[in-house]
């Protein structure tokens, strides 16, 4: 199942350069199992054609109030009612000032006044219109009345001027309203079935400094650790995550810990474990490290370079060590061949309850996607494969097998 499967996604185009970008946002949402139906503004068709759109979505693109093809309906109410989220890429700061003031004199600005959906607005413009106070209170407004916003970036904007304003890229935009998605059907469904449950969870990959200049580190992005302590925070369990370092924003409702290296992870882990109840390992931790740290730059010289490795210390090997009963370990293996085999040597070697083993190299699955595709080996020989999901969904997955199993393991103890 896609991310987006069974969603429906009102896409509204404004009247900016950016407004190219829109096509591949509506391919990617549409690709992610959204059906996407795009309200496009008379000041975007100067930049970008409907026919484009209704190209890449295969449904009808809307541009005008009074165009009503089914008598029954009123097209823009029934739009506005349909839709699960509303997402306005490229949001130009016309567009913006006329949403926070209730102005509604177009397709799109109706549209957006009748629905009850959640709106994601992706502002796009010339830096100084940015920095206008006028547009940021109108930002503040749109907050105010719940809005989200994608910001966007810096750099060279088509203007000519260099700074804050440019459309973020339809990835980023793709990938904001995945999280939305999963943040608001969990919520939907919110049980508190991690209440009084403390979670450690390790996230991100490790740095192990050569020199003052450079490091080995791996792709980790942290998106898997971090739905992962997302979701047992919003299923109230009190979270410690240890983060490597990624460039994700810091969870809230969360203690958060910032760690570079193997040893620092360790020390973080082995400081909160005795009070942990649950510790899940997703992090991609360094094997091994250099045996030196240069304090200074290494030089280049007239021949190759060669760097001394040691191990570097297993820290869920060393959790798995420590465990006392009442704790439940989950450790990942990310593996590019033998998947099964690798993951339950894991398991036993390293002492877990449950390692989640993915295929780093399946289409979707592994480092910097948004989805994952992992199999669950338990310690008393369950295996579960799941198919490719968002990495918050495979989280929830995660947390539901956890629990039955700890639920079971309890019921073992008390006879
Ligand atoms: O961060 P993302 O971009 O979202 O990518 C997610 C992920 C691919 C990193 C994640 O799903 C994953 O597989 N994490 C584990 C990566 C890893 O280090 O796998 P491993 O098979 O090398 O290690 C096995 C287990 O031992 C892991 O739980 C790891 O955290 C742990 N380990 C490994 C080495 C070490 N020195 N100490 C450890 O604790």
């Amino acid at each position: 199942m896609q991310p987006l499967t069974g969603k429906t996604i009102i896409l509204g185009v404004t009247g900016g350069i950016a407004a190219y970008k829109a096509a591949a946002l509506t391919s990617k949402l549409t690709q992610m199992g959204a059906a996407v139906h795009v309200i496009l503004t008379d000041h975007a068709q100067k930049f970008i054609q409907p026919l484009t759109f209704q190209a890449l979505s295969h449904l009808p693109v809307h541009s005008d109030t009074f165009t009503e093809p089914d008598p029954e309906l009123i097209a823009h109410i029934d739009l506005a009612d349909r839709a699960d989220l509303v997402v306005i890429a490229p949001a130009t700061a016309n567009l913006i000032g006329k949403m926070a003031n209730g102005i509604a004199d177009d397709m799109l600005t109706t549209t957006l006044l009748a629905t009850k959906a959640p709106i994601l607005i992706a502002p796009a413009m010339n830096v100084n219109m940015y920095n206008h106070p006028a547009v940021q209170a109108n930002m503040q407004r749109l907050a105010a009345y719940g809005c989200r916003f994608i910001e966007p970036g810096e750099g060279l904007l088509a203007c000519g001027w260099i700074g804050k304003g440019r459309l973020a890229e339809p990835e980023e935009i793709a990938e904001a309203v995945v999280r939305f998605v999963d943040e608001q059907s969990h919520q939907h469904t919110e049980s508190r079935d991690l209440a009084g449950v403390r979670v450690l969870v390790t996230a991100g990959p490790t740095r192990e400094k050569i020199d003052p200049v450079r490091y080995i580190s791996n792709h980790s992005s942290g998106k898997m650790g971090y739905a992962i302590a997302e979701a047992a925070r919003d299923r109230g369990a009190e979270v410690t995550l240890v983060s490597g370092p990624v460039a994700l924003p810091r969870p809230s409702g969360i203690t958060y810990i910032a760690v570079e290296s193997v040893q620092q992870m360790y020390d973080a882990v082995m400081a909160h474990l005795p009070e942990s109840d649950i510790v899940v390992k997703a992090a991609a931790v360094s094997d091994y490290r250099p045996a030196v740290t240069h304090t200074h730059k290494v030089k280049k010289g007239e021949d190759g370079l060669t760097l001394q490795l040691e191990k570097a210390p297993d820290i869920l090997q060393a959790v798995g060590e420590r465990k006392h009963p009442g704790q439940f370990v989950v450790g990942f293996a990310a593996e590019t061949q033998d998947l099964a085999r690798h993951a339950t040597d894991k398991l036993r070697r390293k002492n877990a309850d449950l390692i989640v083993g993915n295929n780093v190299l399946a289409e979707g699955a592994g480092m910097g996607t948004d989805t994952n595709l992992v199999t669950f080996f338990s310690a008393d020989g369950g295996i579960f494969e799941q198919p490719l999901m968002s990495k918050r969904q495979v989280a929830e997955k995660l947390f539901d097998l956890v629990l039955e199993k700890r639920a079971a393991r309890k019921r073992r103890v008390d006879g």
